[in-house]
């Protein structure tokens, strides 16, 4: 697809969800914030489904899995031992001219001819004597007129108070693959600059450094900080994991795509405490292996972290089709070793392709990233016992009582792996060498107890980039047909029931009579206390079809004549059910119709 029809589309689903109230620009009426959003009515139930089909996934439907809901705002120490407070920054750069700001990494590589001028002294009568030494540069595309150049340069010298540019100094250079420009006008841009994402806030009514503390950029680290309590209150054993949906926040530097990169957004992150491999190993005698790509099936005793972490990648590959995204809407992104965190072992992106991502040389979308699993080692609990100077680690009596039966060597053998990884993570944190020796001898003596700091799985999604991918997915144009049977086109939103933000739609066939009314009701009432219904009863009832077409309503119920006993007592108390997909209507019993629906919306 060109470009152009990739935003048309995209135009097209920003415009419906505005139209039909899934997404608005948050304070509209003020011209809008950058990167915030406001969900509609459609909008908020579609988000409510979302959250509640992956709660239920990961952790209702497990025995393995206990949820949390923390604060936004913690204690400020957390950030300085998960390392936002100093790492999570991206960097920035601007346009000279117009002043935009950019991800200095996400620029287009660019090639072409730069312009280089010294500076700029004023060619008016009233502006002699007067100059600029300003060193800019302008780079513009190998064949293009090079007054191009000399024009944005004049823009930029007039802003630095020079009435009548005339360019001083001027050189041309060639380059090939820069971000050092703006894509847009060829301006210089200003020399990256690293910004932390954090928004600050102030706890107490004294705005001092003692009292900042940061929004939350992530939910994770609440579930690391609540370890030990969740530890102790769930009577969970490792390996168990911890959940938790909430809203996260960053100060984005370029927030773009719609929802999909915002400043407020919500994550569901879970994190799934493991054994060490030196643990499984001294436990069951072997860490097992995985036996190829594909679902490794039902947790068991020997699994490492490799095949848990597998295992997590199919479990949530599974949980996108279960809620309609189809498999071929989905890229399962191996990051490449130079592409990891210092402490990940491994870590999948699990993208989708929206219709604004990417396409390889084959056309292809690419994808854009849905979801993380990484395995990051003990790092997390590791860095908060360190700050927070309370144990992370748990005992396993599994553990203790396997240790004193193995052989020798190979009791030298974990002990000896479990030391250099625990060496390995203590050399990074400042500590001195002989501390960090110490430190892990130390740990290693305590493996041979029955004691470690749990590794983990981390699978870490956001609800808005999700809710933004159902959307693009359902978006369907086609034709059907209007009352007389000539065709018209629609927009549908073919949702998956389980997503669907309204789930059945009831329709008395004319407003105007009474029955029709009153029985259409007892139906609304009837399945309203087990789905969301919509009741309409305004205009033609195709109208009210396409309506809820729109709204991506999977079933449609109406109530006619036929429901009254009107035209004969066999059909007395019978509803048509209409689906959105088909457009086939279904004569049913309404005492049948409850059971129905909950089947199909399960
Ligand atoms: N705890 C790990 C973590 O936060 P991340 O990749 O930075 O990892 C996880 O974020 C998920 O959160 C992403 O895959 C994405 O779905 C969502 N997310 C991150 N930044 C976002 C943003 N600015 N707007 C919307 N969603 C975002």
């Amino acid at each position: 697809m060109v470009e152009s029809k990739v935003n048309d589309l995209m135009e097209r689903i920003v415009a419906l969800c505005k139209r039909r109230g899934f997404i608005f620009q948050s304070s509209e009426i003020y011209g809008g914030i950058n990167g915030f959003w406001d969900y509609g009515p459609l909008g908020a139930e579609l988000k409510r489904n979302i959250k509640e089909a992956w709660w239920q996934a990961m952790t209702r439907a497990r025995d393995d899995v206990a949820g949390l809901e923390a604060t936004i705002i913690m204690h400020p120490k957390i950030w300085e031992a998960s390392g936002h407070a100093t790492t999570f920054a991206d960097p920035m750069t601007d346009c000279l001219l117009t002043k935009k700001r950019f991800r200095a990494d996400q620029i287009d590589p660019q090639s072409g001819d730069v312009y280089h001028f010294a500076g700029a002294k004023d060619a008016t009568p009233a502006g002699v004597g007067k100059q600029c030494d300003d060193p800019y540069a302008v780079l513009i595309a190998t064949g293009k007129h090079p007054e191009y150049a000399r024009k944005i340069a004049r823009q930029f010298y007039q802003q630095r108070g020079i009435a009548q540019p005339e360019l001083l100094g001027e050189r041309t250079e060639k380059v090939v693959n820069s971000t050092r420009y703006n894509p847009e006008n060829g301006s210089l841009l200003t020399e990256p600059r690293q910004f932390n994402l954090m928004f600050k806030t102030y706890v107490g009514p004294v705005e001092s450094a003692e009292n900042l503390a940061w929004l939350r950029p992530e939910t994770a680290q609440a579930i690391f900080a609540q370890f030990k309590n969740v530890l102790e209150v769930s009577r969970q054993k490792v390996p168990f994991g911890i959940c938790q949906i909430g809203k996260a926040f960053r100060n984005e530097i370029n927030p773009r795509n719609f929802t999909f990169r915002s400043r407020e957004f919500e994550q569901m992150e879970l994190e799934f405490f493991i054994r060490p491999d030196e643990a499984v190993e001294a436990i069951c005698g072997h860490v097992a292996k995985s036996a190829g790509p594909g679902h490794p099936g039902q947790p068991q005793p020997d699994w490492g972290w490799q095949i848990w972490h597998q295992y997590w990648v199919e479990e949530r590959l599974r949980f996108y089709e279960s809620i309609g995204l189809p498999r071929a809407s989905l890229v399962e992104y191996w990051q490449k070793p130079e592409e990891l965190a210092h402490y990940a072992r491994a870590t999948v992106d699990i993208l989708y392709k929206f219709p604004f991502s990417k396409r390889d040389e084959k056309g292809e979308l690419t994808g854009e990233e849905l979801e993380g699993i990484a395995a990051r080692s003990d790092f997390d609990l590791s860095q908060h016992q360190r700050f927070s100077g309370k144990g992370m680690g748990v005992y396993d009596e599994e553990l203790k009582l396997a240790w004193p039966k193995l052989a020798e060597a190979k009791k030298a053998e974990l002990s000896n792996r479990y030391f250099e990884a625990r060496l390995k993570y203590l050399g990074k944190t400042g500590e001195s060498a002989a501390d960090a020796e110490r430190l892990a001898r130390a740990d290693a003596a305590n493996l041979a107890k029955g004691n470690y700091v749990p590794h983990v799985i981390e699978p870490s999604a956001g609800v808005d980039r999700l809710a933004l991918a159902l959307l693009c997915n359902a978006y369907c144009e086609d034709q059907a047909p209007d009352e007389k049977g000539k065709l018209e086109s629609r927009v549908v939103m073919r949702f998956h029931p389980r997503t669907a933000p309204v789930k059945v739609a009831v329709f008395p066939l004319l407003k105007n009579k009474p029955a029709l009314v009153a029985k259409a009701l007892e139906v609304r009432d009837l399945l309203r206390p087990h789905m969301t219904v919509f009741y309409d009863e305004a205009g033609a009832i195709g109208r009210r079809y396409r309506r809820q077409d729109e709204a991506g309503t999977p079933f449609g119920v109406t109530i006619d004549f036929e429901t009254l006993g009107e035209q004969g007592a066999e059909l007395k108390d019978t509803v048509t059910l209409r689906d959105r997909d088909t457009m086939k209507q279904q004569r049913v019993k309404m005492n049948e119709l409850l059971p129905i629906l909950s089947e199909r919306i399960r």
